[in-house]
């Protein structure tokens, strides 16, 4: 070795020294700068390097000198303040600068939450387009041409997009839709919810909106009555506002359900008592429902002879408003980070 790789050999021995307690040390020290140390046998060195090599290495020499020393002290100094303690290596005082994740919107966790609670009793989650033809929309879901319920809907129609261009087209008003291509998709038993987007041509103010979100269901298989229905509806509704809500249900008519009703739940906010959400009746709409009709069912390849179902429609708008009593659906939508991070999984932060 060349007397610069000798230096280079001891400046990497230094780094790497580790000395715990105060023998180590010591024993450092004997071996870099006592008598027959490494430093001390390179500065011994130095009287047999050429004349005009001296200023060179007699400069690189001091340094190594002095670098043996000041890691002797270091090392000396560390090894008089004691082992160190977990407590030194983190410091569980210091404050942390947190990232800020961002949260689920709204309508996310609502959606998320029923199809839970559906989860829980074998239903599965189906899908269809947003863009729907007439048929899935209203033909098959027993809307003849001229029905007047069509009207209801306030469609918006896309252009040029059908088999035979214009018109045949629409955004989905309901996800109705969906029921339609589940039963043409296979026989029972079926047993699955629906949720998505939804399109109708309405001002939009406090309380309607030209979007907003269904989740619809659907049960058929042998012997299924209103029974069944309406246990189904009660566990949701229990599992969704806690186990002291009731529900009702009331007549009411759907082209593609005989019979048809309306189903309220015990109001949440005043627990029945009467408020403004309620409008003072105690009750408060949260979806329509109603045994299949044997004509759906028939559309659909599915042999009404044999089988029966129920199906069942809610707006989850409609739910999360109930859950986090939201005054305005124009909140939804407005993207004001105010509004959106006070909400967490299932429950009001505030
Ligand atoms: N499609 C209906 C609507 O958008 C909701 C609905 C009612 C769905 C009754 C159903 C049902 O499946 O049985 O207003």
């Amino acid at each position: 070795m060349n007397m610069q790789e000798q230096i280079a050999a001891v400046e990497a021995e230094l780094g790497a020294a580790v000395a715990p307690t105060p023998d180590a040390v010591e024993a450092f020290r004997i071996g870099m700068l006592g008598k027959n140390g490494k430093v001390t046998a390179l500065l011994d060195a130095f009287k047999n390097v050429p004349p005009e090599e001296k200023r060179l290495w007699g400069q690189r020499l001091n340094q190594l000198k002095q670098a043996a020393r000041s890691r002797w002290e270091e090392l000396k100094a560390a090894a008089e303040a004691g082992p160190a303690s977990a407590d030194d290596a983190v410091d569980a005082t210091r404050p942390v600068l947190t990232a800020h994740a961002g949260s689920l919107h709204p309508i996310s966790i609502v959606r998320q939450r029923i199809i839970n609670v559906f989860g829980h009793i074998g239903f599965t989650v189906s899908q269809g387009p947003e863009v729907e033809d007439d048929r899935h929309n209203f033909g098959a879901l027993n809307f003849p041409p001229e029905h007047p319920a069509r009207d209801m809907q306030d469609t918006f129609f896309v252009q040029g997009h059908g088999p035979s261009g214009a018109g045949d087209m629409a955004l989905r008003t309901h996800t109705s839709s969906v029921q339609v291509r589940v039963m043409e998709a296979g026989q029972p038993p079926i047993r699955t919810i629906s949720p998505g987007r939804v399109y109708r041509n309405e001002a939009i103010s406090a309380r309607a909106h030209c979007m907003f979100h269904q989740v619809e269901g659907l049960y058929v298989d042998k012997g299924v009555g209103f029974a069944e229905l309406k246990g189904t509806l009660d566990y949701f509704t229990r599992s969704m506002f806690g186990p002291e809500v009731a529900i009702r249900m009331r007549p009411s008519y759907f082209p593609f359900t005989e019979p048809s009703a309306e189903v309220d739940m015990s109001c949440t906010i005043c627990g029945g008592k009467g408020c403004t959400v309620c409008k003072h009746s105690g009750w408060v709409e949260i979806m329509g429902c109603g045994m299949v009709d044997p004509a759906v069912l028939a559309n659909c390849g599915i042999d009404p002879g044999v089988y029966s179902g129920f199906a069942f429609g809610m707006g989850v708008e409609r739910i999360a408003q109930l859950l986090y009593r939201v005054p305005d659906l124009r909140l939804y939508w407005e993207n004001d980070v105010r509004f959106l991070e006070q909400f967490t999984d299932g429950a009001f932060r505030g």
